[in-house]
């Protein structure tokens, strides 16, 4: 799949050059920079987030997932590579440098199977709403994964650290939103709202629970 996708860049690359010129290839997708991302990649992130950046339920979230990827802008990933998430086994790779983090970011964008719709999801409104009430859903159906504040796997479940300031100040609400409802397909975090969800919740209530997710960090 990966390499059929590589060899169809590398292609298109060259159509381009042929027709354009090679000083005009710049908006072609750059196989060098992915060939780049997926040595450093293998290099610095496959022991925890695996070959393929499949992730490892417990251990190290999947980054090849379609619905994640759709969502994270570029500044999100090359921000969460470079700081790491204190408090979690996510360690910072700011030695790594820009433009190697850049490389890596292109090496997973080389995964995305769904449009990229992180501008529209980041500029959704802020949410508003009753923590305690939000916190009443937290306990009852998110700290089974997550932890009761938040913790993350160091609480011993599935879901990543989403109580604390590693997440939380580089999201914007629309992220935990959208992924509230919609959830990641292929992982145990499935989306609520709809008849297949864990649990039906309104758009409030998820506000609720986002007001409450945002009180922890404070
Ligand atoms: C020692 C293990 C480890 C290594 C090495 C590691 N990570 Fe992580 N990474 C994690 C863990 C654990 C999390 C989840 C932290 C949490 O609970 O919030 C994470 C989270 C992330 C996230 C956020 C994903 C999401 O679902 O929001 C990104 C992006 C990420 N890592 C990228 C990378 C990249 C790129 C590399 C290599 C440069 C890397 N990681 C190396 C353990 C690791
Ligand atoms: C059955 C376990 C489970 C439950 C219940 C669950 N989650 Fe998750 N959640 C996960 C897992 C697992 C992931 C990361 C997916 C991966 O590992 O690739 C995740 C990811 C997330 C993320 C993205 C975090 C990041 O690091 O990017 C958010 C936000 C989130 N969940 C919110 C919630 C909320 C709010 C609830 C309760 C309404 C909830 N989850 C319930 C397992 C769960």
């Amino acid at each position: 799949m990966l390499k059929h996708k590589k060899a169809a860049a590398q292609l298109l690359g060259g159509v381009l050059a042929a027709f354009f010129g090679a000083g005009q290839v710049a908006a072609a997708p750059d196989a060098a920079l992915v060939a780049k991302g997926e040595k450093l990649y293998n290099q610095n992130c496959s022991v925890c987030h695996q070959p393929d950046a499949i992730g490892k339920p417990g251990f190290a979230p999947s980054l090849a997932n379609p619905e994640f990827l759709s969502i994270a802008s570029d500044k999100f990933l090359m921000s969460t590579i470079r700081d790491g998430r204190v408090g979690t086994g996510m360690p910072p790779f700011s030695h790594l440098g820009r433009q190697s983090i850049k490389a890596i970011v292109a090496y997973l964008r080389s995964h995305e199977k769904l449009p990229n719709r992180a501008a529209e999801v980041d500029a959704q409104p802020d949410a508003h709403g009753d923590p305690r009430l939000g916190k009443q859903w937290y306990d009852n159906i998110c700290s089974t994964c997550h932890g009761m504040a938040g913790d993350g796997y160091a609480a011993g479940g599935t879901g990543t650290a989403i109580g604390k300031p590693g997440f939380l100040h580089k999201v914007s609400d629309g992220f935990i939103r959208t992924t509230i409802k919609e959830g990641r397909s292929n992982t145990r975090m499935r989306g609520f709202q709809g008849a297949d969800g864990l649990a039906n919740l309104s758009d409030q209530e998820i506000d609720d629970i986002i007001v409450y997710l945002r009180s922890l960090s404070k």
